[in-house]
Formats: C-alpha cells, structure tokens, sequence
C-alpha cells in the first residue's frame, strides 16, 4: 500500500512506546481491530466505539469530523503511538482534519488500503463499493481509485441498514439476504454479466459482519474486497520501529454509551465474547 493515510512523523522521532488507537462508530471497527490482532500479535490497543453517537453514516461531514477529532482527542490522551481510523465514514470526511491537527503521530485510515486492494484484484476494471451514505455521497472511494487508475469505473452504493443490520446482530437468514439482494442485485443484475463489476469493496467496517448474506447474492465469480487486512499490513510496515518493546496484545476497550450492548454485539465482529465488565464508558 503506497499512503494509507498521513504519515508525516519521521520515523526517527516517533514514539515507539504506547499502544495502537483505534476508533469507529460503533462496533464495525472491530473488523479492522481483529486483523490488526492477528497481523501484531504482541502489540497493545485501544479501542474505541462511539456508539453513543452511532450512526456516523447519515451526519453530515462536520458532525464526523467533530466527532472524529474528539475520539482522537480521548485516544492521544490515553497516550497512543499511531492512530487507525477504523471507519469509513470518518476516514472520508475526517482524515485531512486528523492529519493537520495532529501531527506527531502516524494515522492511517481505511479508504486507501481499500482502494488499492479494490484496483489490485480487478481485471474488467469496473468495480462496486458499497458503504454508509456519507462515504458513498462524499465519493472518497471513487476519488481514491481513480487516482490510482483513472481508467476504472466505479459503481457506488450506499447501504445504510446494513449497520443497523449489523448492530442487531441480524447477519445471516431470509431478511438479510432479502435487505442485501435488494441493494446489489441492481448492480449485479445484467444477464449475460456483461458489464457488471468483477469486485465488490466493502466500504464500511460494520459490512463484513454480512459477508454470508452479501456473498449469498452475488454472482460466484464477484472478489469481496474488505479493507481490514490491507489496513493491517500498512500499519505493521509504519510501526517496524527496530527495538520497539513488546506487549502483551491487551487491549483496553472503550466506548460512549452502552456497555452491555457493546459486549453483546461485539462477537460477531471479533471473533470472541466480551463482558460487559471489560468496557469503560467514557465521555467525549
Ligand atoms: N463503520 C462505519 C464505516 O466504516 C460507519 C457506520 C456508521 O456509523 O454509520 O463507515
């Protein structure tokens, strides 16, 4: 991945020490923190869903880079030594707004390593995105491709239910194949398949919680891009900080409103359960 995000710090003065901030609306982060945990195994974080405020999705653009610039605020506080921005929504409208005010630590976000990964895996060159109306209406991914080959047509959809879907917990069975193929057969839809995309970019972290449903509707031949493993492996190659000490791979949880919920729903994102004992309510 050539830019993730901003990474103005010059890798000599970083701080090598503190752990790995990460944040998003709500739970769907947790996709990203999942392959951030496998591809850094020792490192620590710090997660951080601002689910008193969920949805990012439908706010207009300075409500998220209000809200992003407050949950980066709590997270450097905390003393973090890189920033992930694990939603698209606040990666699209916030990125430029984080980078400019903090300027000392790495941050990377979640649209670029998707873009390229989206570009990578293509051969027709048309490829769908789907993600929260903000991400899709701001056009950050279709901006992101071009830029990295302006001969790729991009199809874009937003799919806001699909985080309410995923916030229920409702991510297999009849009503979410039905709320899927209602959002992607017209996309998918030609006959022939002439035409339509060859890669499908999951352009909200709350998404791949659906992959069964998504997948389910899709023509066979369809690559699902879903940025979390691209996102993981940009961070590992910033933070290759020679000499760095080690943690323990804990992570603390945080969130805005909602313990009990967060550790409900948090499951079906991670992969393991959490109590609600382990997640501290903060305010922004
Ligand atoms: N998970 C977030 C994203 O990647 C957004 C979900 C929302 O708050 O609307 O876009």
């Amino acid at each position: 991945v050539a830019f993730a995000g901003c990474l103005v710090v010059s890798r000599a003065s970083r701080n090598s020490t503190g752990p790995i901030g990460v944040f998003d609306s709500g739970v769907g982060g947790l996709t990203v923190l999942r392959a951030l945990r496998s591809a850094l195994p020792s490192e620590e974080f710090i997660y951080l869903g601002d689910t008193a405020r969920l949805p990012y999705g439908t706010k207009s653009a300075q409500s998220v880079v209000r809200y992003s610039l407050q949950c980066a605020e709590a997270l450097i506080a905390r003393g973090i030594r890189c920033l992930v921005v694990a939603c698209n929504t606040a990666s699209a409208s916030a990125l430029d707004a984080l980078c400019s005010r903090y300027r000392d630590i790495p941050i990377i976000g979640v649209i670029e390593p998707g873009a390229a990964a989206a570009v990578s895996a293509s051969h027709s060159k048309h490829i769908a995105v789907i993600g929260t109306e903000g991400t899709i209406g701001g056009g950050a991914y279709q901006t992101a491709i071009r830029r990295l080959n302006p001969d790729v047509r991009v199809t874009a959809r937003a799919c806001s239910l699909f985080v309410a879907m995923a916030e229920e917990g409702w991510v297999e069975g009849p009503i979410a194949e039905a709320v899927a193929r209602r959002y992607l057969e017209p996309i998918f839809s030609a006959a022939d398949g002439d035409g339509v995309p060859d890669t499908l970019v999951l352009g909200c972290t709350h998404f791949p919680a659906l992959i069964a449903p998504i997948r389910a509707v899709l023509p066979e031949r369809v690559h699902i891009v879903d940025s979390a493993a691209s996102v993981a492996a940009a961070v590992s190659s910033e933070l290759a900080v020679p000499g760095h000490r080690r943690g323990r791979g804990e992570v603390r949880w945080l969130a805005t409103d909602g313990a009990a919920r967060f550790a409900r729903v948090s499951g079906t994102f991670l992969g393991e359960a959490l109590r609600a004992d382990q997640i501290e309510i903060i305010d922004l």
